[in-house]
Protein backbone atom coordinates (compact mmCIF):
# COMPACT_ATOMS: atom_id res chain seq x y z
CA UNK A 1 0.00 0.00 0.00
CA UNK A 2 1.33 3.62 -0.72
CA UNK A 3 3.38 4.09 2.26
CA UNK A 4 1.26 5.91 5.42
CA UNK A 5 -1.54 6.84 3.16
CA UNK A 6 -5.18 6.53 4.11
CA UNK A 7 -8.45 7.66 2.14
CA UNK A 8 -9.09 10.37 4.71
CA UNK A 9 -5.70 12.34 4.77
CA UNK A 10 -6.99 14.93 2.00
CA UNK A 11 -8.93 15.99 4.97
CA UNK A 12 -5.92 17.20 6.79
CA UNK A 13 -4.85 19.56 3.15
CA UNK A 14 -6.04 22.45 1.75
CA UNK A 15 -8.62 21.88 -0.20
CA UNK A 16 -10.12 24.28 -3.02
CA UNK A 17 -13.14 24.14 -5.44
CA UNK A 18 -15.23 22.22 -2.70
CA UNK A 19 -18.16 23.08 -1.22
CA UNK A 20 -19.09 23.85 2.39
CA UNK A 21 -21.43 21.82 3.66
CA UNK A 22 -23.73 23.34 6.56
CA UNK A 23 -25.53 20.47 7.78
CA UNK A 24 -23.16 17.96 9.07
CA UNK A 25 -25.08 15.31 10.22
CA UNK A 26 -26.51 15.34 7.47
CA UNK A 27 -23.48 14.98 5.07
CA UNK A 28 -22.27 12.53 7.97
CA UNK A 29 -25.05 10.16 7.15
CA UNK A 30 -24.28 10.25 3.46
CA UNK A 31 -21.26 9.35 3.53
CA UNK A 32 -22.17 6.69 5.71
CA UNK A 33 -24.49 5.52 3.69
CA UNK A 34 -22.58 5.12 0.35
CA UNK A 35 -19.61 4.07 2.23
CA UNK A 36 -22.08 0.42 2.50
CA UNK A 37 -22.82 0.62 -0.74
CA UNK A 38 -21.08 -1.80 -3.40
CA UNK A 39 -18.61 0.08 -5.26
CA UNK A 40 -19.62 1.10 -9.05
CA UNK A 41 -16.38 -0.61 -10.54
CA UNK A 42 -14.26 -3.29 -9.64
CA UNK A 43 -10.84 -3.35 -8.92
CA UNK A 44 -9.88 -5.55 -11.69
CA UNK A 45 -11.34 -3.31 -14.10
CA UNK A 46 -9.40 -0.49 -13.63
CA UNK A 47 -6.14 -2.62 -13.78
CA UNK A 48 -7.01 -3.49 -17.44
CA UNK A 49 -7.72 -0.31 -18.26
CA UNK A 50 -4.21 0.94 -16.66
CA UNK A 51 -2.60 -2.25 -18.76
CA UNK A 52 -4.38 -0.93 -21.91
CA UNK A 53 -3.13 2.75 -21.10
CA UNK A 54 0.41 1.47 -20.94
CA UNK A 55 -0.04 0.36 -24.25
CA UNK A 56 -1.01 3.85 -25.12
CA UNK A 57 2.36 5.00 -23.47
CA UNK A 58 4.18 2.92 -25.78
CA UNK A 59 2.03 4.29 -29.02
CA UNK A 60 0.81 0.45 -29.34
CA UNK A 61 -2.62 1.60 -28.80
CA UNK A 62 -4.59 5.43 -28.77
CA UNK A 63 -6.58 6.96 -26.02
CA UNK A 64 -10.21 8.22 -26.74
CA UNK A 65 -11.68 9.81 -23.48
CA UNK A 66 -14.76 11.72 -24.27
CA UNK A 67 -18.37 12.91 -22.77
CA UNK A 68 -20.35 15.29 -21.31
CA UNK A 69 -18.71 18.46 -19.46
CA UNK A 70 -21.44 17.58 -16.46
CA UNK A 71 -23.22 15.01 -16.41
CA UNK A 72 -27.10 16.30 -15.35
CA UNK A 73 -29.92 14.38 -13.45
CA UNK A 74 -32.61 16.27 -15.60
CA UNK A 75 -30.80 15.15 -18.90
CA UNK A 76 -30.50 11.51 -17.87
CA UNK A 77 -32.18 9.10 -20.04
CA UNK A 78 -31.59 5.57 -21.85
CA UNK A 79 -31.35 7.60 -25.37
CA UNK A 80 -29.03 9.93 -23.78
CA UNK A 81 -26.70 7.77 -22.77
CA UNK A 82 -27.14 5.51 -25.98
CA UNK A 83 -26.51 8.32 -28.28
CA UNK A 84 -23.17 9.34 -26.47
CA UNK A 85 -21.98 5.98 -26.32
CA UNK A 86 -22.36 5.57 -30.20
CA UNK A 87 -20.77 8.26 -31.47
CA UNK A 88 -17.85 6.99 -29.16
CA UNK A 89 -17.65 3.97 -30.93
CA UNK A 90 -18.30 5.32 -34.34
CA UNK A 91 -15.05 7.76 -33.65
CA UNK A 92 -13.43 4.51 -32.04
CA UNK A 93 -13.92 2.67 -35.56
CA UNK A 94 -12.85 5.74 -37.43
CA UNK A 95 -9.55 6.21 -35.08
CA UNK A 96 -8.48 2.86 -35.02
CA UNK A 97 -8.31 2.95 -39.07
CA UNK A 98 -6.33 5.63 -38.79
CA UNK A 99 -4.05 5.04 -36.32
CA UNK A 100 -4.24 1.09 -37.05
CA UNK A 101 -4.09 0.26 -33.15
CA UNK A 102 -6.05 -0.34 -30.83
CA UNK A 103 -8.26 2.42 -29.85
CA UNK A 104 -9.19 2.90 -25.77
CA UNK A 105 -12.49 3.77 -25.02
CA UNK A 106 -13.08 5.58 -22.01
CA UNK A 107 -16.23 7.96 -21.33
CA UNK A 108 -16.81 11.14 -19.66
CA UNK A 109 -19.69 8.89 -18.00
CA UNK A 110 -21.43 7.39 -15.39
CA UNK A 111 -19.71 9.77 -12.27
CA UNK A 112 -19.13 13.43 -14.65
CA UNK A 113 -20.84 15.33 -12.31
CA UNK A 114 -18.82 17.95 -9.53
CA UNK A 115 -17.47 20.93 -11.59
CA UNK A 116 -14.88 23.57 -10.42
CA UNK A 117 -15.68 27.31 -11.28
CA UNK A 118 -14.13 30.12 -12.16
CA UNK A 119 -15.76 32.09 -9.27
CA UNK A 120 -16.93 30.75 -6.70
CA UNK A 121 -20.66 33.55 -6.87
CA UNK A 122 -22.17 34.39 -10.00
CA UNK A 123 -24.24 37.59 -10.66
CA UNK A 124 -27.74 38.00 -12.31
CA UNK A 125 -29.22 41.13 -12.77
CA UNK A 126 -27.79 42.28 -9.85
CA UNK A 127 -28.38 39.20 -7.78
CA UNK A 128 -25.46 37.54 -6.33
CA UNK A 129 -25.89 33.64 -5.59
CA UNK A 130 -23.25 30.72 -4.86
CA UNK A 131 -22.15 28.92 -8.08
CA UNK A 132 -23.48 26.24 -9.46
CA UNK A 133 -21.24 23.11 -8.76
CA UNK A 134 -22.77 20.38 -10.78
CA UNK A 135 -25.78 18.29 -9.89
CA UNK A 136 -23.67 16.44 -6.92
CA UNK A 137 -23.34 19.50 -5.27
CA UNK A 138 -26.30 22.04 -5.32
CA UNK A 139 -28.99 22.90 -8.48
CA UNK A 140 -29.07 24.97 -11.78
CA UNK A 141 -31.75 26.96 -10.72
CA UNK A 142 -30.35 31.10 -10.01
CA UNK A 143 -32.60 30.71 -6.67
CA UNK A 144 -30.96 31.03 -3.09
CA UNK A 145 -32.34 27.14 -2.36
CA UNK A 146 -31.17 25.32 -5.15
CA UNK A 147 -28.09 26.73 -4.85
CA UNK A 148 -27.25 25.62 -0.98
CA UNK A 149 -24.92 22.29 -1.48
CA UNK A 150 -27.13 19.32 -0.45
CA UNK A 151 -25.19 16.16 0.37
CA UNK A 152 -28.21 14.19 -0.74
CA UNK A 153 -27.44 14.63 -3.95
CA UNK A 154 -24.58 12.36 -3.58
CA UNK A 155 -27.13 9.54 -3.34
CA UNK A 156 -28.81 10.51 -6.71
CA UNK A 157 -25.41 10.57 -8.55
CA UNK A 158 -24.50 7.24 -6.90
CA UNK A 159 -27.87 6.04 -8.39
CA UNK A 160 -27.21 7.50 -11.97
CA UNK A 161 -23.73 6.15 -12.15
CA UNK A 162 -24.54 3.05 -11.22
CA UNK A 163 -28.32 3.01 -13.81
CA UNK A 164 -26.13 4.33 -16.51
CA UNK A 165 -22.76 2.17 -15.92
CA UNK A 166 -25.21 -1.01 -16.18
CA UNK A 167 -26.52 0.19 -19.42
CA UNK A 168 -23.41 0.79 -21.11
CA UNK A 169 -22.21 -2.90 -19.95
CA UNK A 170 -24.95 -3.90 -21.49
CA UNK A 171 -24.63 -2.27 -24.37
CA UNK A 172 -20.86 -3.17 -24.63
CA UNK A 173 -21.57 -6.70 -24.88
CA UNK A 174 -25.37 -7.32 -25.65
CA UNK A 175 -24.78 -6.94 -29.89
CA UNK A 176 -25.38 -2.90 -29.85
CA UNK A 177 -21.47 -2.39 -30.33
CA UNK A 178 -21.43 -4.66 -33.37
CA UNK A 179 -18.21 -2.93 -35.44
CA UNK A 180 -20.61 -3.28 -38.97
CA UNK A 181 -23.90 -1.80 -36.89
CA UNK A 182 -21.08 1.16 -35.99
CA UNK A 183 -20.03 1.99 -39.34
CA UNK A 184 -23.09 1.60 -41.19
CA UNK A 185 -24.48 4.36 -38.91
CA UNK A 186 -21.04 6.50 -40.10
CA UNK A 187 -21.62 5.50 -43.60
CA UNK A 188 -25.03 7.09 -43.39
CA UNK A 189 -23.23 10.54 -42.09
CA UNK A 190 -20.68 10.39 -44.81
CA UNK A 191 -23.25 9.76 -47.83
CA UNK A 192 -24.53 13.09 -46.79
CA UNK A 193 -23.08 15.81 -49.39
CA UNK A 194 -21.44 17.88 -47.04
CA UNK A 195 -19.71 14.95 -45.50
CA UNK A 196 -17.83 13.74 -49.14
CA UNK A 197 -14.49 14.86 -48.62
CA UNK A 198 -14.82 11.83 -45.71
CA UNK A 199 -16.71 9.12 -47.92
CA UNK A 200 -13.35 7.64 -48.97
CA UNK A 201 -11.94 6.76 -45.89
CA UNK A 202 -15.22 5.73 -44.51
CA UNK A 203 -16.06 3.61 -47.71
CA UNK A 204 -12.57 2.00 -47.04
CA UNK A 205 -13.27 0.84 -43.76
CA UNK A 206 -16.33 -0.39 -45.28
CA UNK A 207 -13.79 -2.46 -47.82
CA UNK A 208 -11.88 -3.65 -44.79
CA UNK A 209 -14.97 -5.00 -42.88
CA UNK A 210 -16.34 -6.89 -45.63
CA UNK A 211 -12.96 -8.43 -46.63
CA UNK A 212 -13.00 -9.89 -43.34
CA UNK A 213 -16.51 -10.84 -43.28
CA UNK A 214 -15.67 -12.94 -46.29
CA UNK A 215 -12.63 -14.64 -44.78
CA UNK A 216 -14.88 -15.67 -42.33
CA UNK A 217 -14.07 -12.75 -39.49
CA UNK A 218 -17.47 -11.36 -38.43
CA UNK A 219 -19.03 -10.65 -35.04
CA UNK A 220 -20.45 -14.65 -34.93
CA UNK A 221 -16.69 -15.99 -35.58
CA UNK A 222 -14.81 -13.01 -33.39
CA UNK A 223 -16.34 -11.40 -30.36
CA UNK A 224 -13.63 -8.34 -30.84
CA UNK A 225 -15.98 -7.44 -33.31
CA UNK A 226 -19.46 -7.28 -31.76
CA UNK A 227 -18.29 -6.26 -27.89
CA UNK A 228 -15.91 -3.17 -26.60
CA UNK A 229 -14.01 -2.57 -23.48
CA UNK A 230 -15.54 0.55 -22.43
CA UNK A 231 -14.47 2.30 -19.47
CA UNK A 232 -15.71 5.22 -17.03
CA UNK A 233 -14.05 8.57 -16.12
CA UNK A 234 -14.89 11.80 -14.29
CA UNK A 235 -12.92 14.18 -12.51
CA UNK A 236 -12.13 13.38 -8.67
CA UNK A 237 -13.55 16.60 -7.43
CA UNK A 238 -15.80 15.91 -4.48
CA UNK A 239 -13.60 14.27 -2.18
CA UNK A 240 -16.32 13.38 0.41
CA UNK A 241 -17.89 11.10 -2.37
CA UNK A 242 -14.54 9.58 -3.80
CA UNK A 243 -13.67 8.51 0.12
CA UNK A 244 -16.63 6.98 1.03
CA UNK A 245 -16.39 4.87 -2.68
CA UNK A 246 -12.96 4.10 -2.26
CA UNK A 247 -12.68 0.62 -1.53
CA UNK A 248 -9.74 -2.03 -0.88
CA UNK A 249 -9.12 -4.38 -3.61
CA UNK A 250 -9.44 -8.33 -2.27
CA UNK A 251 -6.96 -9.59 -4.55
CA UNK A 252 -3.93 -6.77 -4.12
CA UNK A 253 -5.14 -5.53 -0.98
CA UNK A 254 -4.61 -1.56 -1.94
CA UNK A 255 -7.30 1.20 -2.29
CA UNK A 256 -8.63 1.93 -5.22
CA UNK A 257 -11.95 4.52 -6.33
CA UNK A 258 -14.92 2.70 -7.00
CA UNK A 259 -16.42 5.72 -8.56
CA UNK A 260 -15.15 5.22 -11.74
CA UNK A 261 -12.11 3.33 -13.62
CA UNK A 262 -10.12 6.48 -14.40
CA UNK A 263 -10.63 9.73 -11.96
CA UNK A 264 -8.76 12.64 -13.02
CA UNK A 265 -7.16 15.90 -11.44
CA UNK A 266 -8.53 19.43 -12.59
CA UNK A 267 -6.47 22.24 -13.94
CA UNK A 268 -7.68 24.41 -11.10
CA UNK A 269 -6.95 21.33 -8.02
CA UNK A 270 -3.57 19.90 -8.77
CA UNK A 271 -1.58 22.09 -6.44
CA UNK A 272 1.04 19.03 -6.00
CA UNK A 273 0.30 19.78 -1.75
CA UNK A 274 -2.98 20.32 -1.87
CA UNK A 275 -6.46 17.73 -0.96
CA UNK A 276 -7.10 16.27 -4.61
CA UNK A 277 -3.44 14.97 -5.07
CA UNK A 278 -3.00 13.96 -1.82
CA UNK A 279 -6.39 11.76 -2.64
CA UNK A 280 -5.38 10.16 -5.63
CA UNK A 281 -2.28 9.32 -5.16
CA UNK A 282 -3.39 6.76 -3.26
CA UNK A 283 -5.47 4.86 -4.89
CA UNK A 284 -4.49 1.91 -7.43
CA UNK A 285 -6.69 3.57 -11.06
CA UNK A 286 -5.53 5.29 -13.62
CA UNK A 287 -5.41 8.82 -12.63
CA UNK A 288 -5.56 11.82 -15.49
CA UNK A 289 -3.85 15.22 -14.55
CA UNK A 290 -5.00 18.39 -16.56
CA UNK A 291 -1.78 19.86 -18.05
CA UNK A 292 -2.81 23.81 -18.56
CA UNK A 293 -0.25 27.16 -19.04
CA UNK A 294 0.41 27.85 -15.72
CA UNK A 295 1.61 24.29 -14.85
CA UNK A 296 5.39 25.01 -14.48
CA UNK A 297 7.63 22.41 -15.28
CA UNK A 298 9.13 22.14 -11.59
CA UNK A 299 5.60 21.24 -10.47
CA UNK A 300 5.20 19.02 -13.27
CA UNK A 301 8.14 16.74 -11.59
CA UNK A 302 6.75 16.79 -8.38
CA UNK A 303 2.93 15.75 -9.42
CA UNK A 304 4.83 12.93 -11.45
CA UNK A 305 6.79 12.11 -8.33
CA UNK A 306 3.84 11.68 -6.28
CA UNK A 307 1.52 10.13 -8.62
CA UNK A 308 3.14 7.77 -9.87
CA UNK A 309 6.74 6.84 -7.52
CA UNK A 310 6.62 3.35 -9.26
CA UNK A 311 6.83 5.19 -12.89
CA UNK A 312 4.28 2.19 -13.70
CA UNK A 313 3.29 2.44 -17.16
CA UNK A 314 -0.25 3.41 -18.03
CA UNK A 315 -0.99 4.98 -14.22
CA UNK A 316 -0.68 8.54 -15.31
CA UNK A 317 -2.14 10.40 -17.93
CA UNK A 318 -0.60 13.92 -18.99
CA UNK A 319 -4.39 15.90 -20.62
CA UNK A 320 -2.75 18.89 -22.08
CA UNK A 321 -5.32 21.36 -22.22
CA UNK A 322 -3.38 25.33 -23.41
CA UNK A 323 -5.91 26.67 -26.45
CA UNK A 324 -4.68 26.62 -30.19
CA UNK A 325 -1.62 28.95 -30.82
CA UNK A 326 0.03 28.56 -27.63
CA UNK A 327 0.66 24.87 -27.58
CA UNK A 328 4.11 25.07 -28.84
CA UNK A 329 4.91 27.80 -25.81
CA UNK A 330 4.02 24.92 -23.12
CA UNK A 331 3.94 21.34 -24.10
CA UNK A 332 7.48 21.54 -25.45
CA UNK A 333 8.90 22.19 -22.05
CA UNK A 334 6.14 19.80 -19.95
CA UNK A 335 7.66 17.22 -22.67
CA UNK A 336 10.80 17.45 -21.90
CA UNK A 337 10.68 17.89 -17.84
CA UNK A 338 9.05 13.89 -18.54
CA UNK A 339 12.06 13.47 -20.54
CA UNK A 340 14.70 14.47 -18.00
CA UNK A 341 12.76 12.14 -15.35
CA UNK A 342 12.31 9.03 -17.74
CA UNK A 343 9.09 9.25 -16.57
CA UNK A 344 6.24 6.84 -18.17
CA UNK A 345 3.39 8.95 -19.22
CA UNK A 346 0.52 8.40 -21.74
CA UNK A 347 0.00 12.77 -23.48
CA UNK A 348 -3.48 13.03 -24.58
CA UNK A 349 -4.97 16.11 -26.10
CA UNK A 350 -7.94 18.23 -24.31
CA UNK A 351 -8.85 20.84 -27.21
CA UNK A 352 -11.61 21.96 -25.10
CA UNK A 353 -10.70 23.50 -22.36
CA UNK A 354 -8.16 26.33 -23.31
CA UNK A 355 -10.78 27.37 -26.44
CA UNK A 356 -13.37 28.72 -24.69
CA UNK A 357 -14.47 32.52 -25.82
CA UNK A 358 -18.03 34.22 -24.93
CA UNK A 359 -19.62 34.51 -28.54
CA UNK A 360 -21.28 37.69 -30.04
CA UNK A 361 -24.77 36.45 -28.95
CA UNK A 362 -23.21 36.24 -25.22
CA UNK A 363 -22.98 32.29 -25.53
CA UNK A 364 -20.27 30.15 -24.06
CA UNK A 365 -18.73 28.35 -26.97
CA UNK A 366 -15.73 27.32 -28.60
CA UNK A 367 -14.79 27.70 -32.57
CA UNK A 368 -14.52 23.73 -34.12
CA UNK A 369 -11.48 25.59 -36.00
CA UNK A 370 -9.94 26.29 -32.83
CA UNK A 371 -10.31 22.67 -31.49
CA UNK A 372 -8.83 20.99 -34.48
CA UNK A 373 -6.12 23.35 -34.28
CA UNK A 374 -5.00 22.41 -30.79
CA UNK A 375 -5.03 19.11 -32.09
CA UNK A 376 -2.59 19.43 -35.06
CA UNK A 377 -0.40 21.66 -32.91
CA UNK A 378 -0.57 19.03 -30.30
CA UNK A 379 0.32 16.36 -33.07
CA UNK A 380 2.97 18.61 -34.59
CA UNK A 381 4.96 19.20 -31.17
CA UNK A 382 5.27 15.28 -30.46
CA UNK A 383 6.40 15.31 -33.83
CA UNK A 384 9.09 17.44 -33.27
CA UNK A 385 10.12 16.20 -29.82
CA UNK A 386 10.28 12.62 -31.13
CA UNK A 387 7.96 11.88 -28.47
CA UNK A 388 4.33 9.78 -28.24
CA UNK A 389 0.60 11.74 -28.59
CA UNK A 390 -0.97 9.06 -27.28
CA UNK A 391 -4.89 10.19 -27.35
CA UNK A 392 -7.79 12.74 -27.16
CA UNK A 393 -9.92 13.74 -25.23
CA UNK A 394 -13.36 16.19 -25.96
CA UNK A 395 -16.55 17.50 -24.65
CA UNK A 396 -19.47 16.01 -26.35
CA UNK A 397 -22.63 14.67 -26.77
CA UNK A 398 -24.47 12.23 -29.13
CA UNK A 399 -27.26 15.03 -29.12
CA UNK A 400 -27.71 17.41 -32.09
CA UNK A 401 -27.17 20.51 -30.18
CA UNK A 402 -26.49 23.94 -30.61
CA UNK A 403 -22.64 24.79 -28.58
CA UNK A 404 -19.74 24.78 -30.52
CA UNK A 405 -19.83 27.03 -33.40
CA UNK A 406 -18.51 25.64 -37.02
CA UNK A 407 -17.80 21.96 -38.34
CA UNK A 408 -19.62 20.40 -41.50
CA UNK A 409 -23.34 21.67 -41.05
CA UNK A 410 -21.69 24.81 -39.93
CA UNK A 411 -23.48 25.85 -36.38
CA UNK A 412 -22.93 29.90 -36.37
CA UNK A 413 -23.12 32.18 -34.00
CA UNK A 414 -26.74 32.84 -34.29
CA UNK A 415 -27.74 29.10 -34.58
CA UNK A 416 -26.09 28.94 -30.26
CA UNK A 417 -29.48 29.25 -28.97
CA UNK A 418 -31.19 26.56 -30.78
CA UNK A 419 -30.34 23.79 -28.90
CA UNK A 420 -27.92 24.97 -26.04
CA UNK A 421 -28.27 22.58 -23.97
CA UNK A 422 -25.21 22.66 -21.32
CA UNK A 423 -24.98 22.91 -17.87
CA UNK A 424 -21.51 24.03 -17.63
CA UNK A 425 -18.99 24.00 -21.20
CA UNK A 426 -20.08 24.00 -24.72
CA UNK A 427 -19.77 19.90 -26.06
CA UNK A 428 -19.40 19.02 -29.98
CA UNK A 429 -22.75 17.74 -31.08
CA UNK A 430 -22.60 14.13 -32.95
CA UNK A 431 -21.70 15.67 -36.14
CA UNK A 432 -18.72 17.78 -35.18
CA UNK A 433 -17.46 14.71 -32.99
CA UNK A 434 -17.17 12.66 -35.52
CA UNK A 435 -15.92 14.89 -38.25
CA UNK A 436 -13.03 15.51 -35.78
CA UNK A 437 -12.41 11.84 -35.91
CA UNK A 438 -12.24 11.83 -38.97
CA UNK A 439 -9.73 14.76 -39.49
CA UNK A 440 -7.87 13.07 -36.29
CA UNK A 441 -8.04 9.79 -38.60
CA UNK A 442 -6.28 11.23 -41.37
CA UNK A 443 -3.26 12.87 -39.37
CA UNK A 444 -2.70 9.83 -37.75
CA UNK A 445 -2.65 8.12 -41.03
CA UNK A 446 -0.44 10.60 -42.09
CA UNK A 447 1.99 9.80 -39.55
CA UNK A 448 1.64 5.87 -39.91
CA UNK A 449 2.07 6.27 -43.96
CA UNK A 450 5.06 8.61 -43.31
CA UNK A 451 6.55 6.16 -41.16
CA UNK A 452 6.56 3.02 -42.87
CA UNK A 453 7.13 5.05 -46.22
CA UNK A 454 10.59 5.91 -44.47
CA UNK A 455 10.86 2.30 -43.48
CA UNK A 456 10.84 1.04 -46.68
CA UNK A 457 13.19 3.34 -47.77
C1 LIG B 1 -13.27 19.70 -17.40
O1 LIG B 1 -12.64 18.75 -17.89
O2 LIG B 1 -14.51 19.80 -17.47
C2 LIG B 1 -12.51 20.79 -16.75
C3 LIG B 1 -13.06 21.60 -15.86
O3 LIG B 1 -11.26 20.85 -17.20
P1 LIG B 1 -9.98 21.65 -16.66
O4 LIG B 1 -9.73 21.16 -15.26
O5 LIG B 1 -8.93 21.22 -17.63
O6 LIG B 1 -10.30 23.10 -16.74
CO1 LIG C 1 -15.62 21.23 -19.08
Amino acid sequence: MTKGWSKSDWRAKPRVQMPEYTDMAALNAVEAQLAKYPPLVFAGEARKLKRALGEVSQGRAFLLQGGDCAESFQEFTADTIRDTFKVLLQMAVVLTFGAKVPVVKVGRMAGQFAKPRSAPTEVVNGVELPSYRGDIVNGFDFTPEARIPDPQRMLQAYTQAAASLNLLRAFSTGGFADIHRVHNWTLGFTESEKAERYRDLSNRIADALEFMNAAGVNADTAHELSTVDFYTSHEALLLEYEEALCRIDSITGLPVAGSGHMIWIGDRTRQPDGAHVEFCRGVQNPIGLKCGPSLSSDDLKVLIERLNPENEAGRLTLIARFGAGTVGDHLPRLIRAVQEMGANVVWSCDPMHGNTIKSASGYKTRPFDSVLREVREFFEVHKAEGTIPGGVHFEMTGKDVTECTGGLRAVTDEDLSDRYHTACDPRLNASQSLELAFLVAEELSARHSGSSRRAVI
